[in-house]
């Protein structure tokens, strides 16, 4: 270590201070890892010291370093934190970070990386939210881009300046990753490559989700589904938050209004809705309480240097926490799953798993709120023991790798649906997210879309707000707004704190019940497409909702827009509130999918693009029913006269999909003359379709005009232009 120690004279007092410059740390080792990406190790690596929590798994050289590889990481040391600073030259659009809040473009920003539960977003100006993605993306001028993963979970710092990308962590030196390739798309790729891509979610969960802290009796919460059903209103799932449970203990349910959890799931499912339910990692220290002592006799609690528990108070008071860093833990945790979900429980919901903690005190800012920074953990298999300050970003993300272990063995035929407020980089193999506690007000509506854009430039597809805001009063037209482009987020759920006034639909008068309904009918409308997108997503890594710029890459014009955004590549939303958006060149026509919804002023106008085809389905009141009766093909020619579109179908839950029972369909379409062929093939998979796609509709939208056709799947289709 390099230390300079300079002396003060202060008066007549010297007072010694020991400053530390940074060292520079050599590269010790670099090769190729995958198509474009490289990897950078620094002298001094020390897998023991910065396990890797984001991988997918360790990589493999795959050759030498091109000499012309233009981006190479500068290490360096300083009182032991180790930081990493890249170099930009030239026009640079940085994007990513995940979990942000703040601009899309990410020029000039900064974020600290420490998992925290920061209701409204108001520890530190919002620049510290519950998740960690040591990641950035840069695109240049003409439309290449590249990706790096700082594969570290030290507490950390991220500047995204234009002409330099610093990373400083508070911990040992880590691995660099950094892929160079042809488009912003092809990066994204990458980054799933080595961090892997969403599972496959069930159909139901891509419907709409209600919820509140909380429903809190049974007789509630079927009200809320009745409502639902009788007044027509799309919704798949009804969530219970911590309420259902005795005194907020973890896997239990309220002896008196949540008596009988499986008669309230079956009831649910009876009327087509699904169950998700709250588990916390907190542990109500307790020693008549079953959970708490099965912990205690599997020794998996975190526990302090002095080998006592480690306690923290969350909703139950004091809390054991599991120590889901050792192998031996998360076997247990997801074993408190079985009992749980055979009461007929869809879905889980893990929160507060930064983790918070509400009685810390911490010199520097107490809202810190989690553990001391030195309580240890123990690790095992390929982790090592390590304080705090390593685990703490990763503590969400290994809750999650057992709870979603743990579900899946309860149910190994059902896909697990899991969402989690806390995670890691690379943590959407194992479960969806939610941005947080943001509030009911304008600037949060807004803010959502950049936030939901982030996230999902940074491997983290399944995504969105609570629409409508969960802290403070929510009012008729801000609601409406919020649902109005938020029913084309990829997790669309409404939700409200305790003490906020009634959020549903309904709750705000009958003009803003009859928007909701328009705007959730549009999204189920759009089912058949949005399945497709997730599908394409869980093979690839794309983001579901994408980036205006991902239309035309090479257009700068684009590169800050954060109104608008695209669902896919083909269909581009713009909500009510944009004010001038910054909108793709082209062929995009205006499309209406739900009577009405043109005319509505909360709703987002939508858009095909020129060249595509959509398949969209019939309105439904849930994922369950059947959309294909009739498939509609909405269709828009491009400069050329040709179109082309897919449609992904499958049984909507389980793993039969991984045995080739789905169906991957291509239509096209093409002008000749004064007719639109349109035509379909079965591109991949055994699944046959015939049964459950019969009857086809056409809409071509042309020069502003609608045309419209109806068919079959095998005989293929004619629109006569008259
Ligand atoms: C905090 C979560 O962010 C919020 O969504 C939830 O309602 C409360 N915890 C209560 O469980």
């Amino acid at each position: 270590m390099n230390f300079k120690t300079i002396l003060f004279s202060v008066l007549f007092i010297s007072v010694p201070i020991t400053i530390s410059t940074a060292q520079e740390v050599p590269i010790l080792k670099t090769s190729l890892v995958g198509n474009n990406i490289a990897e950078f190790i620094p002298k001094g690596f020390d897998k023991n010291k910065t396990p890797s929590l984001i991988l997918v798994s360790e990589p493999k050289s795959k050759g030498k370093l091109p000499s012309d590889w233009s981006l190479i990481p500068e290490f360096a040391l300083k009182n032991e934190k180790a930081s990493a600073v890249l170099h930009l030259n030239g026009d640079i659009s940085l994007y990513g970070g995940g979990e942000v809040t703040g601009p899309l473009l990410r020029n000039g920003q900064s974020i600290k990386l420490w998992n925290t539960d920061t209701g409204a977003y108001s520890v530190e100006g919002g620049k510290r939210l519950y998740q960690t993605h040591p990641w950035v993306m840069g695109v240049r001028k003409d439309g290449s881009a590249f990706g790096i993963i700082f594969d570290s979970t030290w507490k950390a710092e991220l500047i995204t300046n234009s002409n330099q990308i610093i990373y400083n962590s508070e911990g040992a030196l880590f691995r660099v990753y950094i892929i160079d390739r042809k488009s912003p798309q092809e990066v994204i790729k990458g980054l799933s490559e080595l961090t892997g891509t969403i599972k496959l979610p069930p159909r139901w969960a891509l419907g709409y989700h209600q919820c509140r802290f909380s429903y809190d009796s049974e007789k509630r919460v079927m009200e809320i589904a009745d409502n639902f059903r009788e007044r027509k209103i799309p919704c798949d799932v009804i969530w219970m938050d911590i309420d259902y449970m005795q005194g907020y203990r973890v896997f239990t349910f309220d002896s008196i209004r949540f008596r009988n959890p499986k008669t309230l799931n079956d009831n649910l499912h009876k009327k087509g809705f699904r169950a998700v339910y709250m588990i916390d990692p907190g542990v109500k220290v307790d020693r008549e309480y079953s959970v708490y002592n099965s912990g205690t006799q599997n020794d998996v609690w975190v526990k302090k240097n002095n080998g006592e528990e480690y306690h923290g108070k969350v909703w139950p008071g004091d809390c054991a926490f599991p120590d889901f860093t050792s192998p031996k833990t998360r076997n247990w945790w997801g074993g408190l799953y079985k009992d749980f979900l055979n009461t007929g429980i869809d879905g889980v919901w893990n929160d507060m798993n930064e983790p918070a903690v509400n009685d810390n005190d911490f010199p520097e800012d107490k809202r810190l709120g989690t553990m001391p920074y030195d309580t240890p953990h123990k690790g095992g298999d390929n982790l090592p023991q390590g304080s705090h300050l390593l685990y703490h970003n990763a503590y969400g993300r290994l809750m999650v790798e057992a709870s979603y272990n743990g579900i899946l063995k309860t149910n190994p035929d059902k896909r697990p649906f899991l969402l989690t407020r806390s995670n890691l980089l690379g943590g959407q193999r194992y479960a969806a997210t939610w941005t947080g506690d943001n509030y009911a007000g304008w600037d949060h509506l807004k803010l959502s879309v950049p936030m939901s854009l982030t996230l999902g430039l940074s491997g983290q597809p399944f995504n969105g707000p609570d629409i409508g805001g969960f802290l403070g009063n929510t009012d008729g037209d801000l609601w409406a707004n919020w649902l109005g482009f938020g029913a084309f987020m990829p997790f669309a759920r409404g939700h409200a704190c305790a003490g906020t006034n009634d959020k549903e639909p309904w709750a705000y008068g009958t003009e803003i019940e009859k928007s909701s309904r328009i705007a959730l009918e549009r999204r189920y409308r759009l089912l058949p497409y949005l399945y497709t997108l997730f599908y394409e997503s869980s093979q690839t890594g794309l983001p579901v909702m994408a980036p205006v710029f991902f239309a035309d890459v090479q257009d700068a014009r684009l590169r800050s827009e954060e109104q608008a955004f695209l669902l896919g590549e083909n269909l581009l939303v713009v909500p009510a509130f944009a004010k001038d958006p910054i909108l793709p060149s082209g062929i995009w026509e205006e499309l209406s999918l739900v009577e009405g919804d043109k005319q509505d002023k909360y709703q987002a106008k939508l858009s095909i693009k020129g060249g595509s085809i959509i398949p969209a389905g019939k309105i439904i009141q849930n994922a369950g029913e059947n959309s294909f009766d009739p498939l509609s093909l909405l269709v828009c020619l491009d400069k050329s006269g040709n179109a082309k579109g897919e449609l992904y179908v499958d049984s909507g839950d389980g793993f039969g999909f991984q045995k080739g029972d789905f169906a991957l369909l291509t239509f096209s379409a093409e002008k000749k003359k004064d007719t639109v062929v349109i035509k379909t093939a079965v591109n991949q998979g055994k699944r046959n379709v015939s049964q459950e796609i019969k009857a086809i509709n056409v809409q071509l939208f042309l020069d502003g005009k609608i045309y419209t056709a109806a068919g079959t799947l095998k005989d293929g289709i004619t629109i006569t232009l008259k």
